[in-house]
């Protein structure tokens, strides 16, 4: 019986392990770009984009707010491409070139486009 027991608990702590830990990472990932995005020592999005959600703090407007994102970048690869340099778009861009210049590392301008992919 005892090894039984034991046996079922092994696969209940399998299980629970399993599913709750792969919708975690995507969570987290969010988490971070959030993070990310509205600190003003690090991406400091905010500060050019507004975005919709409730902890947003004196955002700017110098860049388009960040709305319909899936919509307007089915392609989340061009939409990651925009923020690692947005000057290939546009040369006289006023946004940094945040993964050309180091502004952010490369997990964390991912982080950042799960992060605004939801809006
Ligand atoms: C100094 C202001 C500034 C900062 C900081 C900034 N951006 Fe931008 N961003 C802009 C401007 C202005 C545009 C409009 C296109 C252009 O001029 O290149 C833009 C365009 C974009 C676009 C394309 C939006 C569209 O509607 O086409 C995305 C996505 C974006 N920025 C994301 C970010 C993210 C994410 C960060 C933070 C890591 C960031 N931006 C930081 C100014 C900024």
């Amino acid at each position: 019986m005892r090894r039984l027991t034991t046996a079922l608990c092994a696969v209940a702590a399998a299980v629970a392990l399993s599913g709750p830990v792969a919708a975690a990472s995507q969570d987290e990932l969010i988490e971070e770009g959030r993070a990310v995005y509205h600190d003003k020592t690090r991406g400091n999005c905010i500060s050019c984009h507004n975005i919709n959600d409730p902890i947003a703090n004196l955002p700017g407007s110098q860049g388009p707010m960040m709305i319909a994102m899936q919509q307007r970048f089915p392609d989340k690869r061009k939409l990651r491409a925009q923020i690692w340099d947005a000057t290939v778009a546009n040369p006289l861009s006023i946004m940094p070139p945040i993964g050309k210049h180091w502004i952010l590392s490369e997990d964390e301008i991912d982080a950042v486009v799960e992060y605004i992919y939801q809006y």
